[in-house]
């Protein structure tokens, strides 16, 4: 029983990981470079976008990055408590149902909200 739980569990993480590997459409069209993708982040060509050229390279834009990285580090943490209690519970049949649901709930807000925010103010013209 324990066995199967964790061959489900590593089963799980293989899936998840294979998924996150996957080439993206542009990848698989050929057109991408490793170097055109990187020079997406330099200063320069982020001070010629023209979706959201206000958001770049500002006072304001470093201020709302530092607002979305104070929501994102409790995000992380609710995140990981939820994954701990939930593997407590799958793995090791403690009974934890109400503490992971209160704390995925918590977590699911502040993902939103996180989110949200991120997109309103990072990309405008969406
Ligand atoms: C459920 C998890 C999460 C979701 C759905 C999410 C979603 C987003 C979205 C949609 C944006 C806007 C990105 C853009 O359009 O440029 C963003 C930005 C950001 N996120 Fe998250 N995020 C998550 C977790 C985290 C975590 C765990 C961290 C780090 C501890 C983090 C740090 C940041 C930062 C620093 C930005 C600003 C990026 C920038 O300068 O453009 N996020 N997030």
């Amino acid at each position: 029983m324990m066995l199967q739980k964790w061959i489900a569990t590593l089963l799980l993480a293989f899936a998840v990981g294979t998924i996150s590997w996957l080439p993206s459409t542009s990848w698989a069209a050929g057109t991408t470079t490793d170097q055109q993708v990187m020079s997406g982040f330099s200063p320069e060509v982020q001070s010629q976008n023209t979706l959201a050229p206000q958001v770049f390279n500002s006072n304001a834009d470093n201020t709302r990055r530092w607002v979305m990285f104070a929501l994102a580090v409790p995000l992380l943490v609710l995140l990981l408590i939820t994954g701990g209690l939930g593997i407590s519970m799958g793995l090791y049949g403690k009974d934890l149902f109400l503490p992971h649901l209160i704390f995925a709930g918590l977590s699911i807000t502040l993902a939103i909200a996180h989110a949200i925010v991120g997109i309103v103010w990072f990309r405008p013209h969406l």
